[in-house]
This record gives structure tokens, sequence and C-alpha cells, in this order.
């Protein structure tokens, strides 16, 4: 089989080497990929956002499978645009997709379906929103209704924090298109998991549990990022959350969808709050968590491709999920400046550390090959050091370890991931 991943980051990476694994798969390409994806796929220079010519390089290379990885290019249709042309494709179609490309609609859905989320309203216009927050309970939450790379949401703890919040979303237009619409939301307080989940239209297979950490500093502190490491599986997640969110919200999600017309066949990411009146539902993704998919994917016991197929084939239910009972921890090693600004294009030494070491991974995210072909920094997040154990403990002690294997100038990294674990 030939598969085709599309999109460019430490996910795709992590992508890219479970398909690799599968005895069905004699070739993988990567659109656009990097320099890591690039040493077990054939990346193509097609950016994922180029529809039309992802569509005809499946078609011309007889692509048997595209994986897409991204949440922009599901949101925005490539899946329908491959199947329209009989090509098979693994994610949302875009009517699908909406459950997170629009935080109003998935907001809606959960109410109309009785699924545990926090309160909360919509509104189309600046004004109505200020005077909504006259009334409100602070901290109170905002969010942009579209996607705005995961920073279009606010958390405002004075009135005046709030009606700032709101004419940055709203007027000014912070996130572009995705403030057209917001939602104001309740804030709560608990332990945040991560839960990812296949899905084939009617059937949902949760995966193991995982934690990201997105802010860009110890303790919790800095600005919000795409995710500085993570952990699985999650302490915190235990058989009586898993219990309560099989029954109220993992199958009536999907059930939801379907019976909205829009039945959901890919990832489900539930970002779930663990609350004292029990797990709530804090967003939906259409796709692997990055960097989720890093900690969630190496502990798999099945062959993803199969798992895969069974999705787009509506026969999930006969798949026997599994993964290793052990643990995996990720460490994001970012460029010094991220998110805001950083200098990139550093030799990145010592990756050959990685080489027949079982149980450690590089995934990487913003990598690239100069023109001396030397493997570069070329992202705010550059690779993903990941390591399992027999324990959380070991495996955020291995993780660590490895990530002395690994040099490039303004390195950068979190010390404290999975250090929530020692408290649990
Ligand atoms: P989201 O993109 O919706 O996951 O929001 C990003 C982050 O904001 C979440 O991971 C939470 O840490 C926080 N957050 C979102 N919604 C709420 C809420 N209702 N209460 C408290 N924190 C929230
Ligand atoms: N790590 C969070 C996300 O992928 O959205």
């Amino acid at each position: 089989m030939k598969v085709l991943i599309v999109g460019s980051g430490g996910r795709e990476h992590a992508i890219a080497a479970s398909v690799a694994k599968s005895p069905k798969v004699t070739k993988i390409y990567c659109a656009p990929g990097n320099a890591g994806i690039g040493q077990i796929a054939e990346c193509v220079p097609i950016g994922a956002m180029e529809f039309d010519k992802i569509t005809a390089f499946a078609k011309e290379n007889a692509i048997d499978l595209t994986i897409v990885g991204m949440d922009d290019p599901l949101v925005g249709g490539l899946i329908d645009c491959l199947e329209a042309e009989d090509l098979r494709a693994f994610g949302p179609r875009k009517n699908a997709a909406i459950l997170e490309g629009s935080k109003a609609f998935s907001k809606d859905l959960m109410k109309k379906y009785g699924i545990p989320t926090a309160a909360y309203e919509n509104f189309d216009n600046p004004e109505e929103a200020l005077k909504y927050l006259e009334t409100a309970k602070f901290p109170i939450v905002l969010k942009a209704d579209g996607l705005a790379l995961g920073k279009g949401v606010l958390i405002c703890n004075t009135l005046e924090e709030a009606q700032e919040g709101v004419r940055s979303i709203m007027t000014d237009k912070k996130f572009g298109t995705a403030g057209n619409r917001m939602v104001i939301e309740e804030f709560m307080t608990g332990r945040e998991v991560s839960v990812l989940s296949f899905v084939d239209g009617k059937t949902i297979q949760t995966m193991t549990s995982a934690q990201d950490h997105k802010r860009a500093q110890d303790g919790d502190q800095g600005l919000n990022t795409g995710g500085m490491g993570t952990f699985s599986p999650s302490p915190f997640y235990t058989k009586e959350v898993d219990e309560f969110c099989q029954k109220y919200i993992y199958q009536a999600t999907v059930d939801a969808m379907a019976a909205e017309g829009r039945p959901f066949k890919g990832i489900i990411f539930f970002g779930l709050m663990l609350t004292e009146d029990g797990p709530k539902v804090l967003e939906y993704n259409a796709r692997f968590g990055d960097p989720e998919a890093q900690v969630v994917l190496p502990r798999m016991k099945n062959d993803l491709v199969e798992v895969v197929e069974a999705c787009i084939d509506g026969r999930l239910d006969q798949i026997d999920l599994q993964f290793e009972d052990n643990a995996a921890v990720c460490v994001v090693l970012a460029s010094e400046g991220y998110p805001v600004s950083y200098q990139k294009g550093f030799p990145i030494k010592g990756l050959d550390s990685f080489d027949g070491k079982e149980g450690y991974y590089c995934f990487h995210a913003g990598t690239a090959l100069n023109e001396k072909g030397e493997i570069v920094t070329n992202g705010g997040r550059v690779l993903g050091i990941t390591a399992k154990g027999a324990t959380l403990k070991e495996a955020r002690a291995n993780a660590y370890k490895a990530t002395e294997w690994v040099s490039f100038e303004n390195k950068y990294m979190r010390h404290d991931i999975g250090k929530a674990i020692d408290e649990a």
C-alpha cells in the first residue's frame, strides 16, 4: 500500500512512524513533511491547504490511503476533495470536522444532546456580548468560534479584561474571521485530561489517556503554546472517570453527530476537565493532538493502518484496540523565545543517538535540511523527545535523559513535564 500523510509536525512524524511499522505499507509520502519525516517517507513540497495539488498527487501516484493530521485542511474539506476523486482518505468530512471548526456548533451540540460541558452563550455581535458580561460571574472564558492556532481562548478575571477580550476577538478581529462569532462560558476548575479516539461513523473506541502542558514555562507560567510536552496515561483518568465518559460523553457525541446528519469518521480528541461535578468537555478536536499523538501512538499495539482502514469501512467494532501497559513522556525541545519570536536555522547535533534505542523516539516538528544537507531548526517547536518506561516516573526520567543527547543553539524546554504525576 502507498500511504500519503498530510502535515509537517511532530504529530505527523509520529503517525508516519506508526504507519511505517505496518507490514501492509510499501511506500510513505508526506506533504509537506519535515527533515525527520524525510528519513522514513518521501516528502513532497505541497502545502497542507493546497487541496487541488494534494488530490492530483494522490491520483497520479495511485495513493491507496491519505491520512490528514492537521485541523485546517480537515475543517476546510480536504477529505471531501479526495473522496470526490474516489480516493480513500482518513479524517472527518467538512460537515463533521465542524466539531472542531466551530466552538459555537460544538457547544450547541452538547447542549442539545445533554453532553456535560461548561454553561455558555454564543454571540454574533460584540454589543450583546458586552451586555451579557455586565451580569456575569468571574473569572469567565471567552472563545473565538473558529480555528485560531489554539490561541483563541481567553480566561478573564475581571469585567474590564473580559470587555477588552470581546473587543479584541470580535471588533479588532485579533484571530481573524475565527472571531466573527464567539462563545462565552463558565470557568471550570479541575485536572485536564485528553482522550483520543477512533470513530467510524457509529462506533467509537478510545485510546489510552494523555495530558498536555500548554504553557511555555515551568510551573504552568508564561504564554499558551501548541504544547510543550505530554505524558500518557494520566493517573487522574481513573476507571470511574472512564466509565462516566463512556456512558455520557463518547458514544453520545458520535450518536449526536450521526443524528445531525454529520457522521464522524476519523479521530475525535476529547479535551476533558475533571471537575468536582464530574468530567466535562472543554473542547473537541477532529484529529490527533500534537504532542498527544507522540505519547499515545508509540504505546499502541495495533497496526495503525488496519485501525484506520476499519474506521473508513465502518467496521471498527471488529477491532480489538490495545495499548501497552506502560507509560510514555514527550518533552518538546523548542527554540528560545517560542511562542513569540525566535531564531531558526541552527544545526542540530546528536540526532543519531536515537538510532537503535528501543523505546526512545525523536519526533521532528520544526526541522529542515539546509543547503549543506544538515538538519537545522526550522520552527518554534523543534523536536519531541519521547521515551517509554514501565511507569510514568521511569518514562519521565528516560525522556529527560534523552533530551541531553541532542543540542542546538537556543534549545529551550520545560523541566516539569509529567511532574503532576509525582503528586498523584
Ligand atoms: P481549548 O482550546 O478550548 O481547549 O482551551 C484552551 C485551554 O483553555 C484549555 O486547555 C483550558 O486550559 C482552558 N479552558 C478552556 N475552557 C475553559 C473553561 N471553561 N474553564 C477553564 N479553563 C478553560
Ligand atoms: N496539544 C493540543 C492540541 O493538539 O490541540
